[in-house]
């Protein structure tokens, strides 16, 4: 155990840990899966991932449990996905296999590392992709690396479980309507900077970008999914423009299963008026309650939250959550990888 962090107050950010491992795909095959100390990667400076944005990511997490015990939440479906932003991108997918192999070797050669039982925070692990092939010309590259790394994390917004404020903005897209929004890749992100630094400088923690075609719907939230309670519904919106999370269908199952109505469609914005709670969800989230949602082009604040608490739908959605990635609740779904 590393006794030099404060678990309790980790923030959503890059500390060091002792090793990442690598796979390189070249002359038409994955190579051996190497583990080094190093966190520097040295690169052809004409590397497609440079000049053509050759990359995707993947963004998972593990937990030290009731018992001990390190789980991994849904791996398989990060690598599926993977995969699909690989392909989305014409970049070489990586095997389930590798993936999942190397995900777990990254977490067991760092172990010190995964946060105590208790402590609210996690060992966050982020699986990469890029393109490392030299080419001037636009064209997919003939060789790829492929890593993974990990760093201990707490909450991504600084309200954690407490509500946070969010806004809609019409003048930045961060995809395009047939582009590579369901994808995961570096390209997406780099859209959406100006707009989320934007929001953050009038004080809002994410912007809650619109359908880019017609500027009517609800599509997702900065670095996360959305949904609301809408007349006792789960609803979420149904896009080809945003990130298919996987913690939004997770918790799509828990409603369910709570007997929660689960609804997937367009929403418009003003339907926001009829929230009674509303999140944003993903790996990084969780899910961060959403206090107001401020329309900035029409001056007008949907306040979901008039108390600042998260209302009883988010909260017993969150805890079944984490009783289940920490081991306290049976695993009914095998969404758990255990790290033996
Ligand atoms: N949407 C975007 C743009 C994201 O970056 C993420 C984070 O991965 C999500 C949604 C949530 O997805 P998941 O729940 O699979 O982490
Ligand atoms: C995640 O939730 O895993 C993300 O990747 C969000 C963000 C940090 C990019």
């Amino acid at each position: 155990m590393n006794n030099e962090l404060d678990w309790k107050h980790l923030p959503f950010g890059y500390y060091p840990t002792d090793f990442n491992v690598r796979c390189t795909y070249k002359d038409g095959k994955w190579g051996e899966i190497e583990v080094t100390p190093s966190d520097k990667i040295e690169l052809h400076m004409a590397a497609t991932c440079l000049h053509y944005g050759q990359e995707c990511f993947e963004g998972l997490k593990a937990f030290r449990g009731v018992d001990g015990k390190i789980r991994i939440f849904r791996m398989h479906d990060n690598a599926e996905r993977m995969r699909q932003s690989a392909e989305g991108i014409e970049m070489q997918p990586v095997p389930e296999e590798i993936f999942n192999e190397m995900c777990i070797k990254a977490v067991k050669l760092n172990e010190r590392f995964v946060p105590p039982y208790g402590s609210g925070a996690s060992l966050y692990i982020r699986p990469l992709e890029i393109g490392v092939s030299p080419s001037i010309g636009v064209k997919s590259a003939t060789e790829y690396v492929f890593m993974v790394m990990v760093t201990p994390v707490g909450p991504y917004f600084k309200t954690g479980f407490g509500c946070t404020d969010i806004c809609i903005m019409r003048q930045y897209d961060r995809v395009a309507p047939r582009g590579t929004g369901r994808y995961k890749i570096g390209g997406n992100y780099a859209a959406s900077l100006t707009a989320t630094e934007h929001a953050h400088a009038l004080g809002y923690s994410a912007v809650l970008f619109l359908d880019p075609k017609e500027k009517k719907y609800l599509d997702e939230c900065g670095p996360a999914n959305f949904f609301a309670i809408i007349d006792g519904k789960y609803v979420t919106p149904k896009s080809d423009s945003i990130l298919p999370s996987i913690t939004n269908r997770a918790l799509q199952t828990l409603a369910q299963e709570m007997g929660i109505e689960v609804v997937a469609r367009q929403i418009t914005v003003d339907e926001l008026e009829k929230a009674t709670e509303a999140g944003a969800c993903g790996t990084a989230a969780v899910i961060s309650p959403v206090g107001t949602i401020r329309d900035l082009d029409n001056e007008r604040d949907y306040v979901i939250s008039a108390d600042r608490k998260p209302g009883p739908v988010c909260t017993a959605l969150y805890e079944k959550l984490n009783a289940i990635r920490l081991g306290e609740e049976p695993d009914t779904h095998n969404w758990n990888t255990i790290v033996e």
